[in-house]
């Protein structure tokens, strides 16, 4: 059962695109004779442990163009500053899906590898795992930066500061570097009814917020899946804090270059959810042909392509995995050369834009969240 269809509030996928992309897999395998199949298992016993370093020789020998080493590669920033003044970790652990059992490990390796950045939310229903976890490193509280989210039921102004106390207490913390509004849909107390009023207007959702922020409770202030005009809609009010991110679907699939462009162009930092396309998507975006060809040229994974072009548009990314060598593997980013970073840039841009993230039919809402720019 997928996490979805356990917490119906949640994300619904679209599961075509996944189940496509499964069939085109095992397909043409039917059709190959024993030999053939013997073949090819041998060639990926041997090509799955060179897929996983990140500097497999075997693979750079079939790039196209000249090959680079990666340890020439520059650093990319580590850190974006906020309007606060507080520094947030460029790369992030994102842990929706990562389920009981699994996500304390997962936070462990992380802190470990040297994240220290979570992103988390009410929501994912594992903040109680994460706050284990975290009291299980050795690292101060000062050096992290974590992330929750409220979530849809509690907007109402009197709802939420019991919606935090439960993330605070959860995490075993008495304060958020980051809390956001999960999305720009508020349902009725304990339902999935919708609240109008709230949902066509957030303001007094946001001054419940600036409040929590004054008193400590909150360092920053954000949104999540706000389009252009609900965040002129919003910042439309005379706020005492400015929305210090928005969290965003961005990915090869899913690039949004004109909301990148308007939220440079108005100070607003973006943070790039699903930046693999999340589980559905992963395998398909990881064999893109001009980010497996970058990899080869570069000596590093696919994966650290599309995180590193994720920072290098000038956001911020929170790749979700809870496997050890991935969650080492998604942190180290490189400043891709600019020629690369432009095919990417190119490709994403150049075919129709597909979301992976949208729970408006799922939520039967009479309108599409992301509608309207
Ligand atoms: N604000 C919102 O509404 C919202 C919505 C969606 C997501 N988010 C945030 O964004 C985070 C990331 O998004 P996401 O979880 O949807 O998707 P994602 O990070 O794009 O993809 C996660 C999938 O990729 C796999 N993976 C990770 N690193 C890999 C690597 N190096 N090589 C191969 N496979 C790899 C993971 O597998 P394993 O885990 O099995 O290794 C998992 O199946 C979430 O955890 C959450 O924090 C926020
Ligand atoms: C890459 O460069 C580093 C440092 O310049 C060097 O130590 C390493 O041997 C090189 N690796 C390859 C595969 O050429
Ligand atoms: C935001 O939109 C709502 C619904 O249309 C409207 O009532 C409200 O006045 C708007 N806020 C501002 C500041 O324009």
């Amino acid at each position: 059962m997928s996490f979805s269809q356990k917490y119906h509030q949640l994300p619904t996928f679209d599961k075509d695109a996944g189940d496509h992309e499964s069939l085109q897999r095992k397909d043409p395998r039917k059709r190959r004779s024993p030999f053939l199949v013997i073949a090819i298992i041998m060639f990926l016993g041997a090509s799955i442990p060179c897929m996983r370093m990140a500097r497999s020789r075997a693979f750079l020998s079939a790039c196209n163009g000249p090959q680079r080493n990666s340890s020439t590669l520059a650093n990319l920033p580590s850190h974006y500053t906020l309007p606060s003044g507080d520094k947030i970790p460029s790369v992030a652990l994102g842990v929706w899906q990562a389920s009981q059992g699994e996500v304390g490990n997962a936070v462990k390796t992380a802190l470990s590898t040297g994240y220290r950045h979570i992103d988390g939310a009410w929501i994912y229903r594992n903040e109680e795992e994460v706050g284990q976890a975290l009291k299980a490193s050795s690292v101060p509280r000062e050096e992290l930066w974590l992330t929750s989210k409220l979530w849809n039921t509690f907007h109402a102004p009197e709802d939420i500061e019991a919606a935090l106390d439960q993330s605070l207490t959860k995490l075993g913390t008495d304060y958020l570097d980051l809390y956001l509004i999960h999305w720009p849909v508020a349902f009725k107390e304990g339902t999935t009814v919708l609240d109008e009023d709230l949902t066509a207007d957030p303001y007094p959702t946001w001054q419940k917020l600036e409040e929590l922020v004054d008193r400590g409770k909150i360092r920053n202030i954000g949104i999540s899946n706000f389009n252009i005009r609900r965040i002129q809609n919003l910042t439309a009010n005379n706020l005492k804090y400015q929305p210090a991110v928005n969290q965003v679907e961005l990915n090869f699939w899913n690039p949004q270059p004109e909301l990148l462009q308007w939220s440079k162009e108005n100070g607003l930092l973006l943070e790039a959810y699903s930046p693999l396309g999340s589980d559905k998507q992963v395998g398909k975006s990881l064999s893109v042909p001009e980010v497996k060809d970058i990899a080869c040229k570069l000596g590093i994974t696919p994966a650290q392509v599309i995180i590193s072009w994720s920072v290098q548009r000038g956001t911020i990314v929170l790749p979700k995995s809870v496997t050890p060598s991935r969650i080492a593997e998604n942190l180290a980013v490189f400043e891709l050369p600019q020629e690369d970073f432009e095919r990417l840039e190119t490709a994403a841009t150049s075919h129709t834009p597909q979301r992976v993230v949208n729970p408006s039919a799922g939520w039967k809402l009479p309108f599409d969240v992301f509608d309207g720019q």
